[in-house]
């Protein structure tokens, strides 16, 4: 039989969310008094919400049902098990510790392990993971390919990391350097993923320099995908055996189940190390809770553990990877600059190429991000100069890229709502010209990004 050519939603509605329809002038009315920033919008006022991908996708009617099988016991609780035992089946990682995000595994691991003047390489280091060991005093280096840098550069696994590069650290600041991360997929980077060859490659470093491996394991089933898409010899393997795989190469991870975990909150540490576990826990029960639950309600634990099963299907991610893939082709046709090839969660559009009129320090990204909004009620995200621009000692200089990412929630939106945010794009791109700059009229020392105001230039 002739294969059919549509990827089809591998789903059906069964409960739906009215979307709330502004014009124009409210918008900008909206973000005039938002201070310029989306992140400060009532979502209420936003129509397609690209924000983020980070506990905004919709569980299946498994995960509803499994949410009355919650025990709610504050020690010891059935639901806990279950969700250990998923992680641990998945992972191979002896203690495994829920944290109510990801940034609380980060926390957790960096403040028991780290001490001042040390340093994390990573391929990129994600906004809340770098704040995370900077708050600790010590360095979050980002060793990427040099590929990973360039938007336009084709490479199946964008996301890799510089293996030279991460040898070279190894052999200068060793003795500073407490474990070695790798984020899969490459989020700050565009959501590239990484080959299982450069996890080897990175295993095999911290082998002989003697150092754990730890992954960002935020999108580890996107990635796995990939992998089986994109790398000879790994066709035939399932994303779940992949990523089994992944993990197998790994020492410990932090996790994000906002994002493949297909959970609206939700995150775990996951280590072998008995004596770094131990620290850990003894961290997680005077910030998180209890081992058991880690801030988290029974019921989050049984939506993890049943959306960590749902995350690995085929059906599934060939559908994930290819909705991405379509807002990328449709943009990339039109001669709007994104990072190529799509990422596996976002499309990231380069408002550095896209708007060379303004420079870095007036923000292109913040002026992208705000055009598509007040333009079709589409809220992205910049991923650039205001994101990651400002250092620990207070200067400023323009990121490596600006970015704005248009980041889909997982099994949310339809086709034809993504039809609708790519005519939304090409709308702005054709008035480019007429984009003005930013200029930051307050913001907090760390994050700035999340809750800076901002005024248009003239
Ligand atoms: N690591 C990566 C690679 C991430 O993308 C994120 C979150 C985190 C860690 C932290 O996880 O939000 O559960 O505390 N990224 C979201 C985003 C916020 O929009 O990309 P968290």
């Amino acid at each position: 039989m002739k294969p059919f050519h549509t990827i089809i939603e591998p789903f059906r509605i069964k409960s739906v969310e009215p979307l709330r329809f502004t014009h124009r002038g409210e918008r900008e009315a909206a973000l005039s008094a938002a201070g310029w920033n989306v992140f400060r919008l009532h979502a209420d006022d936003v129509l397609i919400d690209l924000l983020t991908d980070s506990g905004t996708g919709a569980m299946s009617s498994a995960q509803w049902g499994a949410l009355m099988q919650g025990d709610e016991s504050y020690a010891g609780s059935r639901s806990f098990y279950r969700f250990r035992d998923v992680v641990q089946e998945l992972t191979g990682f002896k203690h495994i510790i829920p944290t109510h995000q990801g940034r609380a595994a980060e926390r957790i691991l960096f403040h028991s392990i780290l001490k001042p003047g040390q340093v994390v390489p990573n391929n990129n280091h994600f906004d809340t993971t770098r704040a995370n060991i900077e708050v600790e005093e010590a360095e979050a280096r980002d060793l990427v390919i040099p590929e990973g840098r360039v938007p336009a550069a084709l490479h199946p696994f964008k996301g890799n990391m510089d293996l030279e590069a991460l040898a070279r650290t190894l052999a200068a600041d060793g003795d500073r350097i407490p474990l070695v991360m790798v984020t899969v997929t490459n989020n700050s980077g565009g959501g590239q993923p990484v080959s299982m060859e450069n996890l080897r490659g990175v295993r095999a470093l911290c082998d002989r320099y003697k150092k754990p491996f730890f992954l960002d394991a935020c999108r580890f089933a996107e990635n796995a995908y990939f992998v089986k898409l994109r790398a000879p010899g790994w066709e035939k393997k399932t994303p779940k055996e992949i990523a089994k795989e992944m993990f197998a190469l790994a020492d410990g991870c932090t996790m994000s189940a906002k994002k493949d975990g297909l959970a609206n909150i939700g995150g775990f540490l996951a280590l072998n190390d008995d004596a770094w576990a131990e620290s850990c826990r003894n961290l997680l029960i005077l910030t998180e809770g209890f081992l058991t639950y880690g801030g988290l309600a029974g019921y989050d634990l049984e939506a993890i553990a049943r959306g960590l099963e749902e995350v690995v299907e085929e059906p599934y991610l060939k559908y994930r990877i290819r909705s991405t893939e379509y807002l990328g082709e449709k943009l990339s046709e039109a001669d709007v600059p994104i990072i190529r090839p799509a990422g596996g969660h976002a499309v990231y559009i380069d408002a550095r190429a896209l708007l060379p009129h303004i420079p870095p320090l007036q923000y292109p990204g913040i002026a992208l991000v705000n055009a598509l909004y007040v333009e079709g009620g589409v809220r992205g995200v910049e991923i650039g100069t205001v994101m990651f621009g400002l250092h620990p000692d207070g200067t400023e200089t323009a990121s490596a890229m600006d970015l704005v990412r248009l980041a889909i929630p997982r099994r949310v939106y339809t086709q034809s709502h993504i039809d609708y945010v790519a005519e939304v794009v090409l709308a702005v791109a054709r008035k480019k010209s007429e984009l003005k700059g930013y200029r930051i009229t307050g913001a907090p020392k760390v994050l700035r990004h999340f809750t800076a105001t901002f005024e248009p230039l003239r």
